[in-house]
C-alpha cells in the first residue's frame, strides 16, 4: 500500500477538551488557561456552565459574548449548558475536562468535582493546569467584589471585561 493510501485510511482522532466554568466574568486567569490549553488539544470548547451554588452578575449570553470577544481569532468554540457536565462532554465526542488550579483552597473542591465526574463517567478525565502565578490570588468573585466597591481591576481582566464591569456597576449605583 502506498503511503498516501495508508494515510487516507487512518482515522484521525481529534483531541477535544471542554473547559467549563461560570466565567462570570472571564478573567485573565481564565485566558491564561485557555491559551495554554490550546497548545495541548486540537479543539477547545469553552463551556459557560450552570453552577447551582453561585448567583451570577452577567447573563449566560453576555458571558458567552465576553468570552468570544476576548478570544476572537483563536480556535475555540463557546457554548453553554445547564445540564450534567459529563453528558455535555460526551455529547461533543470529547473525553477531557480542563480546569485551572489556583492555591490550596481550590484543591478540595476541584478534587471532589473531578472524582464525582469520574464516577459519573469513567471515560472522561479531568486535566488540571496550574494557574499562572500572576493570577493565583484572583477569581471572578473577588474581581466582582472589588469592582462593585469601586476598586480598579484593570490588568486582572481583559479591557473589554473591565469596561463592562464599570458600566454594570455604574448602572447599579444609578
Ligand atoms: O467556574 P466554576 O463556578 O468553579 O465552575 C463550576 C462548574 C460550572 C464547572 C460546575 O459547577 C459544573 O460542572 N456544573 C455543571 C453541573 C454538573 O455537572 N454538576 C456535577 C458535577 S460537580
Amino acid at each position: 500500500m502506498t503511503f498516501k493510501k495508508y494515510f487516507n485510511r487512518m482515522v484521525i482522532v481529534k483531541k477535544i477538551a471542554v473547559y467549563p466554568g461560570s466565567f462570570d466574568p472571564i478573567t485573565n486567569g481564565h485566558i491564561d488557561i485557555i491559551t495554554r490549553g490550546l497548545r495541548m488539544f486540537d479543539e477547545l470548547i469553552i463551556l459557560v456552565a450552570y453552577n447551582p451554588n453561585k448567583s451570577s452578575l452577567f447573563s449566560v449570553e453576555e458571558r458567552m459574548d465576553l468570552v468570544r470577544a476576548c478570544l476572537a481569532g483563536n480556535n475555540i468554540r463557546v457554548d453553554c449548558s445547564s445540564g450534567l457536565l459529563v453528558d455535555y462532554v460526551r455529547s461533543k465526542g470529547a473525553n477531557v475536562i480542563l480546569r485551572g488550579l489556583r492555591a490550596v483552597s481550590d484543591f478540595e473542591y476541584e478534587f471532589q468535582m473531578a472524582l464525582i465526574n469520574r464516577r459519573l463517567n469513567r471515560d472522561i478525565e479531568t486535566v488540571f493546569l496550574m494557574t499562572g502565578y500572576q493570577w493565583f490570588y484572583t477569581s471572578s468573585n473577588l474581581i466582582k467584589e472589588a469592582a462593585g466597591l469601586g476598586g480598579s481591576v484593570k490588568g486582572l481582566v481583559p479591557d473589554i471585561v473591565n469596561e463592562r464591569l464599570e458600566q454594570m456597576f455604574a448602572k447599579v449605583k444609578e
